[in-house]
């Protein structure tokens, strides 16, 4: 779907993979100039040629690398995307992931680790990024987070604590930068099938012994769609939180999740 984000100026971040190269991908198609970061540069690489190869449009691709858990390089990483892009209209944050882990396994250090990899970096990309954000005409945040961070399942102690963080950042800057036009809102994955959610599939196999396909089931069937979705689901609709068919809507989260997330008022 079209929604006029074409020259829009984009940064994605852990966007080799996954969601972050889907909702890349789609800007990309839709004509925006996308920089692209994750820690690899061979994997950035092979995301580029990816994009370019799959291509329905006229934007373009760039690339900066850098981990984000270290705030230096989250700090240098948005200089050099900022210069490359010339300013800034749309931030996606994104991470690589946490650890699953029961609270009776849960170490103080993989606590901190979490922090500075999730909630550190997050602030860090926001503050770098606002100013940049401010100038442009509409600027926009969508932060990829999570469906459990709402609604804690078990033996995700680390996104359960610190996940939820990033929603409260959200929603204060929403409430400080709207005079300025600038949005921010949050996005909840759940079951979009990427290479981390078929690790899952495989690791719960191995654990129960199981198939693969009948560990697959039991995260799925629960679902009210019964099935997986597709990265290019998701990033239409982080595609449409960016553009300005979403201009009144600041603040909030949206899960895409097939309905997992049990609550009638989200
Ligand atoms: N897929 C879902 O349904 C789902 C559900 C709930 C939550 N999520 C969350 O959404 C996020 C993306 O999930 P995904 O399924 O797309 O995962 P994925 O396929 O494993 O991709 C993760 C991406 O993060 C990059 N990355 C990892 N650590 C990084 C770091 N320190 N600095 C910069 N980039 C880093 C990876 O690239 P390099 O290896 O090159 O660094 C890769 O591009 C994760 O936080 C995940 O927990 C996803």
């Amino acid at each position: 779907m079209d929604y006029n984000i074409a020259g829009q100026r984009v940064i994605v971040t852990a966007a080799s993979k996954g969601l972050g190269r889907a909702v890349a991908q789609e800007f990309v198609d839709q004509g925006a100039t996308v920089v692209i970061n994750s820690r690899s540069e061979e994997n950035l690489e092979a995301a580029r040629e990816h994009i370019e190869a799959n291509v329905d449009g006229d934007g373009s691709v760039l690339i900066v690398p850098g981990d984000l858990s270290d705030p230096e390089v989250v700090i240098e990483v948005f200089d050099a995307a900022i210069d490359k892009l010339g300013g800034l209209d749309t931030l996606v944050t994104n991470h690589g992931g946490t650890t699953r882990r029961s609270f009776e396994k849960m170490t103080t250090e993989l606590l901190d680790e979490t922090y500075e990899s999730v909630i550190k970096s997050t602030f860090l990309m926001v503050k770098k990024a606002l100013p940049a954000l401010k100038e442009s005409d509409g600027g926009s945040i969508t932060h990829i987070v999570s469906t459990s961070a709402r609604e804690p399942p078990r033996n995700h102690i680390p996104s359960n604590i610190l996940r939820l963080g990033i929603y409260g950042l959200s929603k204060s800057v929403s409430n400080e930068y709207g005079e300025y036009g600038v949005r921010s809102n949050c996005v909840g994955p759940r079951m979009v099938m990427t290479d981390r959610i078929a690790s899952i599939f495989e690791d719960d196999a191995k654990r129960q012994g199981i198939s693969v396909e009948e560990a697959k089931s039991q995260h799925v069937d629960s679902l009210p769609l019964s099935r997986v979705g597709d990265p290019q689901e998701f990033a239409e609709a982080v595609a449409f939180l960016s553009s300005d068919a979403a201009s009144f809507i600041t603040g909030t989260s949206l899960a895409i999740d097939g309905g997992w997330t049990n609550g009638a008022i989200l």
